[in-house]
């Protein structure tokens, strides 16, 4: 991959992968809200040999967002490969009788990605090769009582991916989703429990290798693949006690 566009980069998990990819001979797109953290990435990108080009935009922005892809585009003999990363997290509270927040959460998370990969479709379709990854989370199988509109649109993400894969197979456009369970980022610095947290240098490098090798869905760390089908049989009051 030659040309790559990155949601989200201005820290966590996006900056990990934009230094990841960082080489000669690579472009990479970098979007986020906050231009000096952007400009910051930029520099450590470029230092490892990448040419860099950043987008200040809000992806909840449909507008910005597709001016960004396709200015990218241009800048490129290819858009290889689009991530949307951008994502919010933060504990709700639905006893307060305001949906704004919840729905904000859902509209950054959802419509984000939307934002982000749609634009690119047709340029993919044009150039008959691409990939689209979207950054879904282990949330998007576990209920939770403070988190649901995270997990609900975690889960959207997922199921918008699946089927966008079905109309875009025959186009040579793979569709990624990578599933996260907790990485060591700025969005879980408030999270109580952190279980099996990984570094943010060993989760960026884990999805670039699912990337590499297009796994359709990636879960990690690998100890979520058994946990997860077992949620399906475990007790509400059990999962409350670990999730409250
Ligand atoms: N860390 C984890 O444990 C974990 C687990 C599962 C899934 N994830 C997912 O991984 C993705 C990256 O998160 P992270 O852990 O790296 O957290 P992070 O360090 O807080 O990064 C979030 C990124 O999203 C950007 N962003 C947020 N809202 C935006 C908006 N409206 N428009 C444009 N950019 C926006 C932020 O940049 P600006 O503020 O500069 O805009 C920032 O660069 C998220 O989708 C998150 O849900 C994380």
């Amino acid at each position: 991959m030659k040309s790559i566009f990155i949601t989200g980069a201005s820290s966590g998990i996006g900056e990990h992968l934009s230094y990841k990819y960082s080489q000669k001979g690579i472009t990479l797109g970098l979007s986020a809200r906050r231009i000096d953290e952007l400009n910051r990435v930029k520099a450590k990108c470029e230092e490892l040999g990448a040419t860099v080009f950043i987008y200040q935009l809000d992806v909840n922005d449909n507008v910005a967002t597709k001016n960004a892809i396709e200015d990218f585009s241009s800048k490129n003999k290819s858009l290889d490969c689009v991530i949307a990363n951008a994502g919010i997290g933060k504990t709700e509270n639905i006893m307060s009788g305001d949906s704004s927040f919840i729905n904000g959460i859902i509209q950054t998370n959802i419509l984000g990605v939307t934002n982000t990969l749609i634009p690119a479709i047709p340029i993919m379709v044009k150039q008959k090769f691409g990939k689209l990854v979207a950054i879904s989370s282990v949330a998007s199988y576990i209920p939770t009582p403070n988190n649901s509109g995270y997990s609900a649109s975690k889960a959207g993400v997922r199921m918008l991916m699946d089927g966008f894969r079905f109309k875009l197979t025959p186009h040579n456009i793979k569709c990624i989703t990578i599933c996260p369970g907790f990485v060591d980022t700025p969005i879980v610095s408030k999270t109580r429990s952190t279980p099996m947290m990984l570094t943010v240098e060993s989760g960026a490098k884990k999805i670039a290798n699912a990337i590499g090798r297009n796994k359709k869905t990636f879960i990690f760390p690998w100890q979520y693949k058994i946990i997860l089908p077992l949620l399906k049989i475990i007790p509400d009051w059990l999962i409350l006690k670990y999730l409250k």
